[in-house]
């Protein structure tokens, strides 16, 4: 597997500014040594989102999101960790190198190359498209542009181009570059005829629509005929393909991604031509699965930027079934979702262009929650007054909610079916149970338990689940032994209360500092909590960006000298003191608690206990007892 050096990764850490960065989505302004902005993971109208450009992270009062500058990307542009660093290093015009791992050899680096290849491929041969249709031979897809009102800045923005009415003006372009006939075919811009070896062009005389993904990287084209044609179809695609997975590419998300903040929501609509429409009128958190069913994996795509979805499908029976599919999926992925109900025979995008902007924003806000657009359409199909229309009205609502996670929920949406139904509330709970068993039945059949991989110990498990007010005392023993060495080096000894440590990132946090401690190397366990994910952790993410003691420890032997002499010596005793009693008191605290863990056990214990063993047990309680009054 492609394995990315981890030097390069620090250069790219120390050549960027997180500031920077994210001055390039809010805007950022400098407040004494630290960098602030409105916050881009919520609204909000004055700044509490912090920089640390020495460490390189970021923490949201408000939100109380943390990260590093690769998690921030990763949420912005929607990611993962190998996105971001690409997504950077293509900022400051760095190329990614890529070692191989150990044992894997010349193939890996043959198939890096040709991916490259094919990616440069794809993104030259969009910009060739988007050329030609400013040439002479382009004038039919101009006029069907502008038959459609599609503007300049559109055509731009989505880059838009056309493909000329030749069976080999691509692979001649191609060819010409220097592209072989085989990568052309990998990416799925040429075709091969049956039982022979030549190649032709799969676009032909058509507009061309490039599919970026969310990085903006062109990964295949959907090409629309420019005058109706009853032989050929509206539309060709891109094949599936090592760049093109129709089921986890959404069209517009390129665009989109920034706004779904914003929004609050993602719009989904059901072509390219919908999604220019919706973006022109302002709606720039339009996206569409484009020509195929939306997929789990396009609810999972969007689900990492918001977690509310509008549908805005066509009112006809096979956009209805589409939808109700849909409104299912993305229940079970945890989303919310509502619903547009768009006027019959029409699109967003032949709504834009009768009433403009202003019609399109008005009727996509007006949406109708799921389950009771689901309901309406069902009645639609169904006699409500009829007992087997009932039945099959219950059906199609109940299928929905279902999947809903939120028991809360769920039991609600019932009570409210069984309101419209007119029937009583534990009836519709008894159809939700029974289908939720054939459901179970359903995947129990397909569904394999995944086995544990052998090579790795399963995790234990904690050994209780801890109070909440314990999480508050992890949490200042956490700030006290990060910003404190001499509180680090007293717990790294403390036996008593290390081994009470939560299996959470809080415990996992802390241990972080501990284990630098072992190494003599306290100083750099910040840095080091902040290359990792536990720093997302909002807890972390809080106690690095602002401890909440007053006095600061001792700055790092890397500060210039001089800083250090200007703090007088008082002060630094009156902290140590402070201190170390907080410390104290968070070890009575944990130490009482697990006492109380204890003697519940054991109250339990006697409860059916007899004999010797109730006696054993009441003295090990009185011991207990003592214990506690002692501290
Ligand atoms: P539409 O038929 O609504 O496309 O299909 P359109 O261009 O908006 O049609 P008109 O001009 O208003 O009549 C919606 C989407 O379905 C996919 C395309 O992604 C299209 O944008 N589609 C449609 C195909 O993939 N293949 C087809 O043959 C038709
Ligand atoms: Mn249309």
């Amino acid at each position: 597997m492609a394995h990315i050096p981890e030097e390069f990764i620090d250069q790219l850490r120390q050549r960027t500014d997180i500031a920077d960065v994210v001055g390039s989505f809010t805007q950022v302004k400098k407040r004494g040594s630290d960098y602030w902005a409105c916050c881009p993971f919520h609204k909000e109208k004055t700044p509490s989102f912090k920089m640390d450009s020495q460490r390189q992270t970021f923490y949201c009062f408000g939100c109380k999101k943390s990260g590093n500058l690769f998690h921030f990307i990763q949420e912005m542009v929607n990611t993962d960790f190998v996105g971001a660093v690409h997504w950077l290093a293509d900022r400051y015009g760095l190329t990614v190198p890529e070692t191989r791992r150990r044992g894997d050899g010349a193939a890996s680096e043959q198939r890096r190359q040709w991916r490259e290849q094919g990616q440069k491929l794809l993104n030259e041969a969009a910009d060739w498209y988007h050329h030609l249709l400013k040439q002479p031979e382009a004038e039919k897809a101009r006029a069907y542009l502008k038959s459609r009102e599609i503007d300049d800045e559109t055509i731009e923005k989505f880059n838009l181009g056309y493909c000329l009415d030749s069976w080999d003006a691509l692979c001649q372009w191609a060819s010409s570059r220097g592209y072989s006939p085989e990568l052309l075919e990998a990416t799925g811009m040429v075709s091969k005829k049956d039982g022979s070896t030549s190649f032709y062009d799969r676009f032909r005389d058509r507009l061309i629509f490039p599919i970026h993904d969310e990085l903006s990287r062109v990964v295949g084209f959907s090409a629309r005929l420019l005058a109706p044609d009853a032989k050929a179809p509206k539309y060709v695609n891109s094949p599936e393909t090592d760049f093109f997975q129709k089921s986890s590419i959404l069209y517009g998300l390129n665009h989109a991604r920034a706004s779904l903040k914003t929004f609050g929501h993602a719009l989904v609509c059901e072509g390219q031509l919908d999604v220019i429409a919706c973006h022109r009128a302002g709606l720039s958190n339009a996206v569409a699965a484009q020509g195929t069913a939306f997929t789990e994996n396009h609810a999972r795509l969007l689900k990492r930027s918001t977690s509310n979805i509008v549908l805005a499908f066509d009112p006809d029976t096979a956009g209805t079934t589409a939808a109700q599919r849909t409104i299912a999926l993305l229940h079970e992925v945890g989303l919310t979702v509502s619903v547009v109900s768009l006027p019959l025979d029409e699109d967003p995008d032949s709504i834009f262009r009768h009433g403009g902007a202003e019609a399109l924003r008005s009727i996509m806000s007006a949406t109708e929650p799921a389950v009771p657009y689901l309901f309406r359409r069902a009645c639609d199909t169904h006699d409500l007054n009829q007992p087997e229309g009932k039945s099959l009205i219950a059906t199609d609502v109940l299928t929905a909610i279902r999947p809903l996670a939120d028991p809360i929920a769920r039991t609600a949406h019932c009570q409210w079916l069984a309101t419209q139904l007119n029937l009583p509330e534990n009836i519709v709970f008894d159809a939700l149970n029974s289908l939720q068993a054939s459901h179970a039945r359903h995947s129990a059949t397909s569904f394999q338990p995944p086995t544990a991989p052998a090579d790795r110990a399963p995790t234990p498990l904690p050994t209780f689940t801890m109070p909440e007010d314990n999480e508050k005392v992890w949490q200042t023993i956490f700030d006290l032994v990060l910003h404190f060495e001499n509180l680090a080096l007293l717990l790294a000894d403390d036996e008593e209360i290390t081994r009470l440590l939560p299996d959470t990132p809080l415990g996992m946090a802390i241990s972080r500092v501990l284990a630098c401690v072992d190494q003599d190397s306290w100083p750099d366990a910040a840095d080091s909590l902040c290359h990792d994910d536990l720093i997302r952790h909002p807890t972390v993410g809080a106690v690095i960006a602002k401890s909440a003691f007053p006095y600061r420890a001792k700055p790092k032997a890397t500060t210039p000298v001089s800083t250090l002499s200007a703090e007088p010596e008082e002060e630094e005793d009156i902290s140590a003191e402070k201190t170390t009693q907080a410390y104290e008191d968070c070890r009575k605290k944990l130490q009482l608690a697990e006492l109380a863990r204890i003697s519940q056990e054991k109250q339990l214990a006697l409860q059916t206990a007899e004999g010797e063993e109730a006696k054993r047990l009441m003295r090990e309680l009185t011991e207990l007892n003592r214990k506690k009054r002692l501290l």
